[in-house]
């Protein structure tokens, strides 16, 4: 729990820097070491020796054992030789907010969406009951509805709802801004997610469909991707986010899982709409109250 307040607090504190007017105000305030750069630097250091523990933790681990019979993530980068701690142990912290707040962030707005859609959550229930013991990736593969409300959540309700790159060098983009070196340019998924010109006049509704095609032949749903640049959710290019695949088989495993059981119904007030706020990754401002009530389901299937 105080690692995970450390992380919040040092992921909204240096996020916050970005609001300022003048980037001298919190530089003034970390050469002083006052306020909320204090506080930041306190978070910061929590979470390195956090972080730290676990490589530490991992590498006596590892000297104790002959052979790599573990298949972990930081086991497998610890023995390919990187020795460097300092390294590693910014590895494990890219990782746990890469990996934490976008998928909980994405689930977050999902449950509450499809709490509104109940015809949408229905679709979901149906395909998830249709096969509950096939084995595990077939399972995730063959789940293209859950798949494509996923993407359309994510589509109106972006985890990481805009992005700033620095020009490294002078270039032009393609519709002939001039971008100088030094100069930030900013993609704003969460506004993209929102043009009539990309998603059509209906692009407020959420619809799954709108991801889907029906052979005509079989009947069958198939998932139709967009491309990264129009839906640039998971970014796009080379440095492309490196757990997409990971992320929706996390998502559609955790979808599966609650929905098989229960129902997720929001305990807020009547008629009170989320308001979403972002530090670099998006959140519901207060979080997401709600109630879980058991779900009584019968087999159906999807071709009734
Ligand atoms: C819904 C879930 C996710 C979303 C929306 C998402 C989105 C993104 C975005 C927008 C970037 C680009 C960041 C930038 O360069 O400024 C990124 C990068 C990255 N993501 Fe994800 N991500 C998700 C889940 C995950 C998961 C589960 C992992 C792995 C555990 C992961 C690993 C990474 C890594 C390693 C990068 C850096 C890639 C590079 O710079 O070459 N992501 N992600």
């Amino acid at each position: 729990t105080e690692f995970s307040t450390a992380f919040e607090d040092a992921v909204r504190l240096s996020s916050e820097r970005f609001n300022l007017i003048n980037p001298v105000f919190w530089k003034l305030k970390r050469a002083l070491d006052i306020g909320s750069e204090k506080q930041l630097r306190l978070a910061v250091s929590h979470v390195r020796d956090f972080a730290q523990s676990i490589v530490r933790e991992k590498r006596q681990e590892l000297d104790k054992k002959s052979s790599l019979d573990t298949g972990d993530l930081l086991s497998r980068i610890l023995s390919s030789g990187h020795v460097d701690e300092s390294l590693v142990t910014d590895l494990v912290i890219s990782f746990i907010l890469a990996g934490r707040d976008t998928t909980s962030a994405a689930l977050t707005w999902f449950f509450w969406l499809i709490s509104c859609h109940s015809q949408v959550e229905e679709q979901i229930v149906r395909e998830i009951t249709e096969n509950p013991e096939a084995p595990i990736y077939d399972e995730v593969k063959n789940m293209v509805y859950t798949h494509s409300s996923l993407c359309e959540s994510m589509r109106l309700y972006p985890p990481v709802p805009w992005d700033t790159k620095e020009a490294a060098g002078d270039d032009v983009l393609p519709d002939g801004t001039v971008v100088k070196k030094g100069m930030r340019v900013t993609y704003h998924p969460y506004a993209m997610g929102r043009m009539e010109s990309l998603w059509g006049s209906n692009w407020s509704e959420f619809l799954p469909e709108r991801w889907l095609e029906k052979d005509k032949v079989t009947g069958k749903w198939s998932f139709v991707g967009r491309d990264s640049y129009t839906y640039p959710v998971f970014q796009a290019g080379p440095r492309i986010c490196l757990g997409k695949d990971m992320a929706f088989l996390q998502m559609k495993r955790v979808v599966a899982g609650v929905l098989q059981r229960f129902r997720i119904v929001p305990a807020m007030e009547e008629g009170s709409q989320p308001v979403y706020i972002s530090y670099l990754t998006s959140k519901m401002k207060g979080g997401f109250p709600v109630r879980i009530e058991e779900r009584v389901i019968e087999q159906v299937s999807m071709s009734e």
